[in-house]
């Protein structure tokens, strides 16, 4: 009793009584705790240290902790050693309720913030486990199965679905599974293919860790444009792009082994020789949803040269068009050629990689770009990196996308076909037009697998990934103090954006999961197209008393079960 007496209060405030948690008693999760070697943990919200209130109850102000939040409040991989943490930070929040504990991300050291506010639990779980062994997970689905507290699992945090966090459940956090290990003979067990160079890592590996482990040992990795990206979770499951993925395939292209504990409580190895459903499943059905992942196994490059291009300038109502025409015209044979990158926001620009062209001939291809820079009040600087590790030392960290504040994007897609016509080409222009116009520049991850010799059928994410060069994508970003009605009218804002434009440039392709708009209308469809029958048969076979769920993931229940999306028709 006493182990618990601490926080036991959280839940015995009004509103939260009708919580499945609360049929839980003291003595159950002692047990579980015990089960669980001690690694059940209680949560409270990431920034509870800067506020005198918590839950409505007076608490004391943690200075030192204040101040390490504040500091750092924007750092993704301060954030990462968090489990109350989330990248985008309105999934701390249970947004509908307007319950939470936000720092304000433009100021995060405002007392306006924080006086007379009371930080509340929002998302977060009230207990977590800190997961290290597979029978970590299997006591946590037998004690889902036996009191109906749902589960939800949180790698990194950077969903933008909110998918790692669930309101009242008992989270799984698999941060600290953290070994690494290179093999130059990897074969999947029980297959008898040829021997190819792997690595595998724990559940908790980021794409940093797994870069510098793998160009230590001469070899790159093909991931994320970020530092902390889980190397194993809703990223790999997904599907994973990288920059590099036009010529080497997406992150479910390249996974050889997924060892993982199904909610029907077994310990299971997946590759193409065993469990080869799950395996199918798991390429492209979406994390959180067929189990808890413990440890994946990667093909691995050998090291080579990458040529790197940046290009910035100035836009300006004179020179868009011809920008976009440069780049809708030119990239069908960049992605030939095997070009990846990203289109820029901000400085306007691009920066590509290409593991496949000389330095002369990637000067060649992109001639009529730098001309348009140097003509612009623009700079286009092409040079050869010796690796894939130095280029995202130098490049990336500078440029990845922020964290910290209450994001979602929105995005689609874009056939290849698109580009291959006049009339495609046109359209394209005008919306890129249209939406540079109301929202500013685009955000267009080119790293789609378009020139990745795929073995069909491999994979379950969308097909429309194979044939598309562009994620044409926005990302709308709210202040931490807005008001619900102001938060649903961005929601709804990016929902129309994406139904209305986007979907009409491209009505029968699809969108990437772990990069979709929070309300996509059609989900089956959009994120697997003719994939979801066969992904609910198989959720069905692991999963078949449904103790994993998420918000529009396969199987999903319905937005009733997930009362922290505000309702938009509201
Ligand atoms: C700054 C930033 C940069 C990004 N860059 C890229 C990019 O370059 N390429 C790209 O493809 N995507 C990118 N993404 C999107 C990214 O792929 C998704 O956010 C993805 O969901 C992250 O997975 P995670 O495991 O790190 O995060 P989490 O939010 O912790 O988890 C995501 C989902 O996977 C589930 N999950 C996590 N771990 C496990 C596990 N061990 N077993 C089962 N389920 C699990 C969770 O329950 C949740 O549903 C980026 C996102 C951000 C915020
Ligand atoms: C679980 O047990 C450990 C070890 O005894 C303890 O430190 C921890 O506080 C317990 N968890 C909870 C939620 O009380
Ligand atoms: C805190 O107080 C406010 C205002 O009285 C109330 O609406 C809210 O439900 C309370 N929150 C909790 C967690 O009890
Ligand atoms: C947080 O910020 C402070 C001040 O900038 C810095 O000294 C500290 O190292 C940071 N902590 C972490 C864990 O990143
Ligand atoms: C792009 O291609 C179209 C023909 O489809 C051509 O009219 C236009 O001039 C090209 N734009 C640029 C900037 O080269
Ligand atoms: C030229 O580019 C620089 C740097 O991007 C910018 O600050 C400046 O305003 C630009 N000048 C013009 C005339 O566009
Ligand atoms: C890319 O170019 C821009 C504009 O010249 C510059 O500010 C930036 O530092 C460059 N990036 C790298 C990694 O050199
Ligand atoms: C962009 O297109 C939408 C319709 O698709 C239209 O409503 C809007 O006015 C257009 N915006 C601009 C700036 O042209
Ligand atoms: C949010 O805080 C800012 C000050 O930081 C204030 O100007 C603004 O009005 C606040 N918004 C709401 C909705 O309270």
């Amino acid at each position: 009793m006493a182990l618990f007496s601490g926080i036991l209060f959280v839940f015995l405030l009004p509103g939260a009584l009708s919580t499945p948690i609360l049929k839980v008693s003291d003595a159950q999760w002692h047990t579980l705790n015990t089960t669980v070697g001690g690694r059940l943990h209680a949560a409270t919200p990431f920034s509870l240290p800067c506020f005198s209130k918590y839950n409505n109850l007076t608490v004391s102000v943690d200075e030192a902790s204040c101040a390490a939040i504040q500091a750092n409040y924007t750092s993704p991989t301060f954030r990462l050693q968090s489990f109350s943490a989330n990248m985008n930070v309105e999934f701390e929040t249970c947004m509908s309720t307007q319950s939470g504990c936000l720092l304000d991300t433009t100021n995060p050291r405002s007392l306006l913030a924080t006086d007379e506010t009371s930080c509340n639990q929002g998302e977060i779980p009230p207990y977590y486990i800190d997961v290290s062994t597979a029978s970590d997970i299997q006591a946590a689905f037998k004690f889902s199965g036996a009191t109906g507290v749902p589960l939800s699992i949180k790698n990194t945090g950077h969903d933008y679905l909110g998918r790692s966090r669930r309101r009242d459940s008992l989270g799984l956090w698999t941060h600290n599974l953290q070994t690494m290990n290179y093999d130059a003979q990897f074969v999947p067990e029980q297959c008898d293919s040829a021997p190819r160079k792997a690595i595998t890592v724990g559940a908790g590996v980021t794409t940093q860790q797994v870069y510098e482990f793998a160009d230590a040992n001469n070899a790159i990795f093909i991931g994320a444009y970020a530092q902390t990206v889980g190397v194993s979770g809703g990223w790999l499951m997904g599907g994973g792009h990288s920059v590099l993925s036009p010529s080497f395939g997406l992150g479910v292209d390249r996974v050889l082994e997924i060892k993982i504990v199904t909610p029907d409580g077994k310990l299971r190895t997946a590759n193409a020789c065993q469990n080869a459903d799950l395996f199918w499943a798991l390429r492209g059905g979406g994390g959180g949803t067929f189990g808890v992942v413990i440890e994946s196994t990667h093909l691995v490059e050998d090291r080579i040269p990458i040529q790197v291009i940046n290009m910035t300038f100035t836009p300006t109502a004179a020179n868009l068009q011809e920008y976009f025409e440069i780049l809708v015209n030119t990239s069908a044979k960049w992605g030939a050629q095997g070009w990846g990158g990203h289109i820029n926001r901000v400085p306007a620009g691009i920066i590509y990689v290409n593991p496949r062209l000389s330095l002369s001939e990637a000067t060649a291809s992109m001639a009529q770009l730098v001309a348009f820079a140097q003509a612009n009040n623009g700079t286009a600087t092409i040079e050869t990196l010796s690796s894939w590790l130095p280029f995202f030392t130098r490049f990336i960290v500078q440029v990845q996308a922020p964290v910290g504040n209450s994001m979602v994007i929105g995005s689609r897609l874009m056939p290849q076909a698109l580009f291959q016509t006049t009339e495609g080409r046109s359209r394209l222009v005008a919306h890129l037009l249209n939406q540079t116009a109301e929202f500013g520049m685009p955000y267009i991850p080119v790293s789609t697998p378009i020139s990745f010799n795929y073995t069909p059928g491999t994979t379950s994410v969308t097909p429309a990934w194979r044939n598309s060069l562009w994620e044409l994508s926005s990302g709308f970003v709210w202040p931490y103090n807005s008001t619900l009605p102001q938060i649903r009218a961005v929601l709804g804002t990016v929902h129309d954006f994406v139904h209305e434009q986007l979907t009409a440039l491209a009505p029968d392709s699809g969108a990437y999961i772990n990069e979709g708009e929070v309300y996509e209308s059609n989900h089956e469809y959009t994120y697997w197209g003719t994939n979801y029958a066969r992904l609910l048969e198989i959720k069905k076979k692991y999963d078949p008393n449904e103790l994993l769920d998420c918000w529009k993931c396969v199987g999903w229940k319905g937005a009733a079960q997930f009362p922290c999306y505000p309702d938009l028709a509201a």
